[in-house]
């Protein structure tokens, strides 16, 4: 067998074939993406976990992001990402994560998720409302994507007619833009929210989701400014970029898996845990965020240095066959306990509930009003987003009925 050290330039269009190839070489392999950077890349379910709970596993970007331009050409590196949306949990190991999420903890509550369900259904029906059996569409455009964007700028009191602007910003963030390109967009997205949370703050404290969190008091201990502007960015871009694609990928497996469908169709009441499935087999999410060695890892039989790159795949980890059974197929009956879909550890997604919720809203109501939607492209000419990090098509041509 040859070793496999170079991601494929088309490794977004087809990662799993790459994956597979990887995890029967070991579980962590010393590989260069598609764009150069080295990476150790984690395939295989146990390691993965390991990897993103070990403590010398670190996810502090201000004293690892260098390492980037260490290990990457030139021109695989963003240098001028704005340093205003940056100081947020998800790059930050305890104790500063600690802080962070116990105050944010306090403002996305449970309770106040599930008080959103009845508005997530509104949002949804009105969706449906404007397409008509017959017309062909871009799913993603027309459903998947308003969906999301709407719930999480109504969370953070953003007004909806900013919402292209925020796709554009964050496509171009979670994409590989130019070095110009990402410093505008970083640089419009932090302007935008320091004039939000300036607008909050100065405003009488509301039981909204935003007023909140900007007056989230943890025994004296808050916010500031630049935390809370960081925090809006890191809502709004994992809570849409991700919920968009769980709700496409799952729709593109069903229209795959005929019988699959039927059996959703038949059964409505199984569309809620079918998620956790759509969630192992084709999560939004390929390889989760930056984590970097402090000190030499032994990990998976093999010794990582200090001061490396460790990536790990969830997507290959969710189909790991010596943790699922038929790993590669579809099967919205069984049990996906323990995917890994919203990472593990302290970074373990926040808004899974939130995602749950929009999932679930989003396939009932879709599936009772067209039950007969139809691909509307030849499989082979669907296009996946050009990153590593987000797992999800560019459209998905559907016809409705
Ligand atoms: C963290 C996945 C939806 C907010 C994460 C991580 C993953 C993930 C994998 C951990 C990344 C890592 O450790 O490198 C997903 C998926 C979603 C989804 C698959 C939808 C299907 C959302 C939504 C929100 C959200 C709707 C917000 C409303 C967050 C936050 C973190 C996070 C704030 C950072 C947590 C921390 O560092 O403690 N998500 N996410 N996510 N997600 Fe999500």
């Amino acid at each position: 067998m040859t070793t496999l050290t170079q991601l494929p330039a088309d490794y977004a269009q087809n990662p799993h074939e790459v994956h597979d190839l990887l995890r029967a070489e070991g579980p962590v392999r010393e590989v260069h993406m598609p764009r150069g950077l080295k990476v150790w890349l984690v395939t295989r379910y146990d390691e993965a976990k390991i990897a993103l709970t070990d403590p010398r596993i670190s996810k502090n970007v201000q004293e690892g992001g260098h390492l980037f331009e260490v290990h990457a050409p030139a021109d695989a590196v963003r240098r001028d990402f704005n340093q205003a949306l940056s100081v947020h949990m998800l790059n930050m190991d305890a104790p500063g994560h600690t802080r962070l999420r116990k105050l944010v903890t306090k403002a996305f509550t449970a309770r106040r998720i599930e008080l959103m369900r009845p508005r997530v259904n509104e949002i949804a029906a009105e969706l449906i409302a404007k397409l008509n059996d017959g017309d062909e569409i871009d799913l993603l455009e027309e459903f998947a994507f308003p969906l999301p964007i709407t719930v999480i700028c109504e969370l953070l009191g953003i007004p909806i007619d900013n919402r292209d602007e925020f796709r554009e910003w964050s496509n171009t963030l979670l994409s590989f833009g130019s070095n110009e390109d990402i410093v505008h967009a970083s640089g419009a997205m932090a302007a935008f929210l320091f004039g939000h949370v300036e607008k909050v703050a100065a405003q009488e404290p509301d039981d909204t989701f935003f007023s909140a969190l900007v007056h989230a008091d943890d025994s004296g201990d808050r916010l500031n400014t630049q935390e809370l502007v960081s925090m809006a960015f890191l809502l709004l871009v994992a809570g849409h970029e991700t919920t968009v694609n769980l709700i496409g990928n799952a729709v593109l497996s069903l229209l795959n898996n005929p019988d699959q469908l039927q059996i959703l169709k038949d059964r409505p009441e199984l569309i809620p845990a079918s998620g956790e499935e759509f969630l192992r087999l084709e999560g939004p999410v390929n390889i989760a965020t930056f984590r970097y060695t402090k000190e030499p890892v032994e990990l998976g039989g093999v010794t990582v240095p200090e001061n490396e790159l460790v990536m790990v795949s969830l997507i290959a980890a969710n189909r790991d066959p010596e943790r699922y059974e038929n790993a590669d197929r579809l099967d919205v009956t069984r049990s996906a306990q323990g995917h890994l879909a919203f990472g593990h550890g302290i970074h373990f997604c926040l808004g899974a509930p939130l995602a749950r919720l929009e999932f679930d809203v989003a396939l009932t109501q879709l599936l009772a009003r067209f039950p007969n939607l139809q691909l509307a492209a030849e499989p082979e000419t669907l296009v996946w987003r050009d990153s590593t990090l987000i797992r999800g098509l560019h459209t998905l041509p559907v016809r409705l009925a």
